[in-house]
């Protein structure tokens, strides 16, 4: 470990919190306090103590916001040169990668994650950035045939000033996601960061200032959903919403962009298979399985939370999953354990009643099934990693995103069952498939419904890869080179010659 996270780590534990941190929104490129003088604490999930507070916005405050951003499309980013703009980014890569070790500790005590889960994550921001400024230059539209008496070409135009609603389990990365592709195009942003984990974001704010973005491209209000997430999503100057979240918000979010004919992004919530044949390499599919649900302690959208398995290879591959899941060490995320907090008291909770429930219907709990503290402190908001055997495909336990470190296990007795039980919930987000047949598994690929399927390496992809949902899990895709296209609206000019 570095020496510059060693003294942050010391200056914590010796504080309780951590001198410098942003307190203020992030609007038309300074610091400004919120309209209504209103503040709100952020919690160390490790500890389950707040450690430090932030602007609680409002209406207001989304306001000047919104009009700074609407000000700095018309102006210096919307008709700034491209290759400026890939420069910017750039930049934007370099200064996250210099404040890397920072990023990562703030980000952990924030969330609750462990250190080198928020370090992977500010690397995989910062890759984004480095990415989109590739593509910010590149973006080249068509010239279509009309024959010789007609002119025509179709260019793409940044769609104006969009809105970016973050959830709390990758604040940093989700920020950066969103902000990267709608920079690049062009576009200028309003971002709500989780009012569990606003820190982090208003960090990049700063931080793509200092790359040179002008003042009102990205703008930071924070505070809550209802507060500062509503007026900003129905804001009529808004042209595209991007939203991270659950399907029940995402829902109020597509109705208010409805009333202003905006474009929407959803990436909502899973429920995604990991279908393990007989034939697979048994002793990677576990480790790989492990770590697909007990990553950032489950809170993953795209966590593979049900594990559907051959029956030939269940009772084995359980038993051997649970012994692996108990050795797991958990703690204080910036002790760098196997498995940080849960990052809220209420997703705690929510974690805990449907494991509570689970345990009253007699649903067989292989591993885990107790909410834990950290074992130096004896405080902060943790769950064990729990495996629950031999789920029913109605069963909520199948049906229902946990979004904790709780895999549902499902048992097939076919391939043919193992693809019906793998689509059988609303969700499409992604799906794992382990076999050393290439056959099964394209074919089981090419008939599960969701955005993304791994095969043999579960979250195998990167930020080059289009990531994104099918039904409830949303629709619209990020990263890639498709990300970029929520940003972007085709003109058509054609020309009588
Ligand atoms: P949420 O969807 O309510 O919160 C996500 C973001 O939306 C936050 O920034 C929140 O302030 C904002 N928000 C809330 N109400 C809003 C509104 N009316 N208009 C605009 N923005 C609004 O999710 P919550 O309550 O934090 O978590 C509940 C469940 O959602 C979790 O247990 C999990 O199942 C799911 N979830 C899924 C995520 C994913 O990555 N797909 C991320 C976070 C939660
Ligand atoms: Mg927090």
């Amino acid at each position: 470990m570095s020496t510059e996270t060693q003294a942050l780590i010391a200056e914590y534990f010796a504080s309780d919190t951590l001198a410098g941190l942003p307190r203020d929104h992030w609007i038309d490129g300074q610091w400004l306090a919120a309209s209504a003088g209103e503040s709100m604490e952020t919690f160390d999930p490790g500890t389950g103590k707040a450690f430090a507070s932030f602007a609680a916005g409002d209406e207001q405050d989304v306001e000047l916001a919104v009009a700074a951003a609407d000000k700095a499309w018309r102006g210096a980013w919307g008709k700034g040169l491209p290759a400026e703009r890939s420069r910017v980014l750039y930049r934007a890569a370099e200064g996250i990668r210099a404040n890397a070790e920072r990023l990562a500790v703030i980000e952990t005590l924030d969330n609750g994650k462990t250190l080198s889960e928020a370090q992977a994550d500010v690397r995989s921001a910062a890759r984004l950035f480095e990415y989109y400024a590739g593509a910010a230059d590149k973006l080249q539209g068509d010239t279509i045939p009309m024959g010789p008496d007609y002119v025509s070409q179709a260019s793409l135009e940044p769609v104006g000033v969009t809105a970016h609603v973050i959830p709390w389990n990758y604040p940093f990365s989700t920020a950066a996601r969103g902000l990267a592709p709608a920079l690049a195009a062009g576009c200028t942003a309003v971002l709500k960061p989780a009012e569990q984990t606003p820190l982090t974001a208003l960090l990049l704010a700063e931080i793509l200032h200092r790359a040179g973005l002008p003042a009102g491209a990205c703008n930071v209000v924070t505070g809550t959903g209802n507060r500062v997430g509503a007026p900003l999503v129905a804001h009529p100057k808004v042209r595209h919403v991007t939203f991270t979240g659950s399907v029940e918000t995402g829902r109020r979010v597509m109705q208010a962009a409805a009333r202003n004919i905006s474009s929407v992004t959803l990436e909502l919530g899973g429920k995604s298979p990991m279908v393990v044949l007989a034939d697979c390499d048994i002793d990677a599919a576990i480790e790989d399985v492990l770590w697909a649900i007990y990553s950032n302690a489950g809170q993953i959208c795209s966590a593979g939370s049900r594990l559907v398995i051959e029956r030939s290879v269940h009772a084995e591959f359980v038993e051997r999953l649970a012994a692996r899941a108990n050795e797991l060490t958990i703690g204080h995320g910036l002790k760098n354990p196997n498995i940080g907090a849960i990052s809220s008291l209420e997703q705690l909770d929510k974690i805990s009643t449907f494991v509570e429930d689970a345990r009253t219907r007699k649903i067989k709990v292989a591993a885990g099934g107790t909410r834990l503290t950290d074992p130096d402190s004896g405080r902060g908001w943790f769950f064990a990693p729990t495996l629950l055997d031999d789920i029913r495909p109605m069963d909520r336990l199948v049906q229902e995103e946990i979004f904790g470190p709780v895999l549902s296990v499902q048992v097939a007795d076919s391939i043919e069952h193992a693809l019906v039980l793998a689509n059988g919930t609303e969700f499409g987000l992604a799906a794992g498939i382990y076999t050393r047949d290439i056959t099964k598994a394209l074919r089981l690929a090419r008939d599960i419904d969701a955005g993304q399927i791994y095969i043999n390496e579960y979250f195998a992809g990167g930020v080059e890869t289009p990531f994104g949902g099918n039904r409830l899990s949303g629709f619209g895709r990020e990263k890639g080179l498709e990300g970029l296209r929520s940003y972007c609206r085709t003109k058509a000019v054609t020309a009588r010659i």
